[in-house]
């Protein structure tokens, strides 16, 4: 933690939307009386019937309840797309970058409206319509965007399974909610590899069954077709008409559905709806990147994730802004990818993740260096703690000391930004996620008696005090799962599972998961769906998997696997269950190291002590604690005396 701190120019905070003083005042308002706030900042949407109930939510434990907006109607794709178009209907809504640094395209408000339209009727000519799931398994095309867009205009809710994941992850979800559409692509071209998207919805329908499938025709690929299963895009695009109607939708109709890992069991369906989310996601975009009118905006997420969700597509194309999408890899065709798009694009805010800055810096400034960026004016992080030797490389060789960084806080579940600096309101900190953002009530309680703690400085488990807009409504299908998982530990409370420390400044910095949840360059993973992927395999009986700090990924996926009676513990072996893990999840969830764990330590009522596991994957094993209730404490020499060598 250092104590320095990078105080935005004054010619920054002079055109900033929001100010030291703005941002007090605002938020002073939105937490004092936060019907009256955002009563008034939902005008910000047009809204086909004006709400007259602003909030009303509960937090109690015996009655979790979110609504806000609850008697409004709007659509989401109206106000992403329609009521631009009388003003800004030629201005570039998407700039699409291809994974070959020689195809781009821009893609006009005008243009955007009539793809929709048109998807949208061939949603409907699929028998398609409000509150049916729809499945996205894209690359990151423009197309990618008009399936979010169109199902929004429809009524249908989106469940989008990032094309990285494997066929049975991609069949769980499908089931899960029961889809009735699959949107796909041939293929997705990735830093000059294809990943054969449409051959894994194939394997993935042998265990979902045969849910009906239209298919992008991104590469042209030969990919089979069946008849009446499959439907080329190209070709019912071509015959639909370019006028849908919007649907109009209750702000609390869903508008998608994202799995996500949390500690235990399957990843959960995090529910979001129409018009809460809108007006968080919208009013964060413009409020946190300092956004005007004119500027390129460029989020480097995929839209398989919630960045992509908020911050490439709705916030966004509410805001009427220019966003760029771009398809492929930071280090394709080399290590200058990202600097050689901001270049071209003139882009103004950027937003990446950390794990992407390690990785970048590790290549030598000259990548940057050699590249135009005097048209940045803010550089945003997000997805993990930023490590201050990062944010410092950022800050001075990318941003050249002149562009604010924000490091946004937040999760799946709160559908915006949580806690962030704003670039023309607060002096940074590397590493430090600063301040709550409007209607935002942090505190930080004692884990163990689960009292606010009130003095600064001070550590603890994060926790929200009362909702925001765009907060998460419910788990899909399991409204006691969501109750369980978010207002349990701590009554009253939404705990983030997240710990932070608050400093003597009163800011606001994040410790990293209090839970089995690890952060595998940027991407949530649950440790019990590793291991259950790999308890699965005939010859594992038993798998442990930890976090270990990685210097790139943040965090690495450390295994201890005992085999079954009898079984060989060879390299082979381990090889064969790293990619048993790749196929059962996906490349994102392939183990960095595997031990064989012929015992593990456990209790003598059989619960594996991970925290041990946990110390020892960590290299931190003199510090192991009390040992003494372990069923057979030799175990943990074993464990140590085998452990990744360093
Ligand atoms: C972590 C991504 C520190 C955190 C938007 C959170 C962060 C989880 C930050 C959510 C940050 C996200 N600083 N940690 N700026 N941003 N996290 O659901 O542990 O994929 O709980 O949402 O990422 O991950 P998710």
């Amino acid at each position: 933690m250092s104590d320095k701190t990078y105080a935005p120019s004054d010619d920054f905070v002079k055109n900033a939307n929001v100010d030291a003083a703005k941002y007090d005042e605002m938020y002073a308002a939105s937490v004092n009386d936060p019907d009256a706030f955002w009563g008034e900042h939902m005008k910000r949407l047009d809204w086909i019937k004006t709400p007259t109930k602003i909030k009303n939510t509960s937090f109690d434990y015996h009655n979790v309840s979110i609504k806000w907006f609850e008697d409004g109607e709007i659509n989401v794709a109206a106000n992403c797309v329609d009521r631009h178009l009388a003003t800004r209907g030629d201005q570039t809504a998407i700039i699409w970058e291809s994974d070959d640094p020689n195809v781009d395209k821009h893609i006009t408000y005008n243009e955007l409206s009539e793809q929709v339209n048109k998807l949208a009727n061939v949603y409907k000519s699929l028998g398609v319509g409000k509150g049916d799931r729809v499945v996205l398994y894209m690359p990151m095309i423009p197309e990618a965007a008009y399936a979010m867009l169109a199902c929004a205009r429809i009524g249908a809710i989106h469940s989008i399974v990032f094309a990285g994941f494997s066929p049975e992850a991609l069949a769980a979800r499908v089931s899960g909610c029961d889809a009735k559409l699959i949107v796909t692509a041939d293929q997705a071209p990735r830093g000059g590899r294809a990943t054969p998207l449409k051959a894994n919805v194939d394997k993935a329908r042998e265990h979902c069954g045969e849910v009906q499938t239209l298919v992008v025709e991104r590469t042209g690929a030969d990919v089979g077709l069946k008849d009446g299963l499959d439907h080329s895009y190209n070709a019912l695009m071509a015959n639909a008409s370019a006028d849908c109607p919007p649907e109009p939708m209750n702000a609390e109709d869903p508008l998608f559905i994202l799995y996500t890992s949390g500690s235990t069991g399957a990843p959960k369906g995090v529910v979001h709806t129409t018009g809460g989310y809108l007006l968080y996601a919208a009013l964060t975009h413009e409020v946190t990147f300092d956004y005007h009118d004119g500027d390129i905006y460029w989020c480097t997420a995929d839209v398989g994730w919630v960045t992509g969700h908020s911050y490439i597509v709705y916030g966004p194309l509410a805001n009427g802004a220019t966003t760029l999408m771009f398809e492929g890899v930071p280090t394709y065709p080399d290590a200058g990818r990202f600097w050689a798009v901001c270049e071209k694009h003139k882009v103004n805010q950027f937003y990446t993740a950390p794990t992407a800055i390690r990785a970048l810096m590790g290549q030598g400034t000259e990548w940057v260096t050699k590249y135009d960026l005097s048209d940045l004016k803010v550089l945003g992080t997000v997805g993990e703690p930023i490590n201050p030797e990062a944010w410092n490389w950022y800050n001075d060789v990318v941003g050249k000391g002149n562009c604010p960084i924000v490091d946004t806080w937040w999760q799946t579940e709160t559908g915006g930004h949580m806690m962030t600096p704003l670039p023309g309101a607060h002096a940074t900190k590397p590493g430090a996620a600063m301040k709550p953002f409007f209607g935002v009530q942090p505190v930080v309680l004692d884990p163990q008696a689960g009292t606010e703690i009130a003095e600064s400085p001070c550590e603890g488990v994060l926790c929200i005090a009362d909702s925001w807009p765009g907060q998460m409504r419910t788990v899909y299908g399991d409204h006691e799962r969501f109750v369980k998982t978010y207002f349990s530990d701590y009554k009253g409370y939404y705990f983030a599972g997240d710990g932070c420390r608050r400093d003597a400044d009163g800011d606001y910095w994040i410790t990293g998961r209090v839970d089995d949840v690890i952060n595998v360059s940027g991407h949530r993973m649950g440790t019990a769906e590793v291991e259950s992927a790999l308890v699965a395999h005939a010859k594992v009986a038993e798998a442990a998997v930890v976090g270990f700090p990685h210097e790139i990924k943040g965090q690495g996926i450390y295994c201890y696997v005992t085999l079954m009676e009898g079984e060989e513990y060879t390299d082979d072996l381990k090889t064969e269950l790293r990619n048993w893990v790749r196929t059962e999840i996906g490349p994102i969830a392939s183990p960095d190291y595997i031990q064989w764990a012929p015992g593990l330590p456990k209790t003598r009522s059989g619960k594996i002590m991970r925290r041990i596991l946990r110390k020892i994957a960590e290299n931190d094993y003199g510090a192991l604690g009390d040992t003494s209730t372990l069923a057979d404490p030799s175990v943990v020499d074993e464990l140590i005396a085998n452990r990744k060598p360093d």
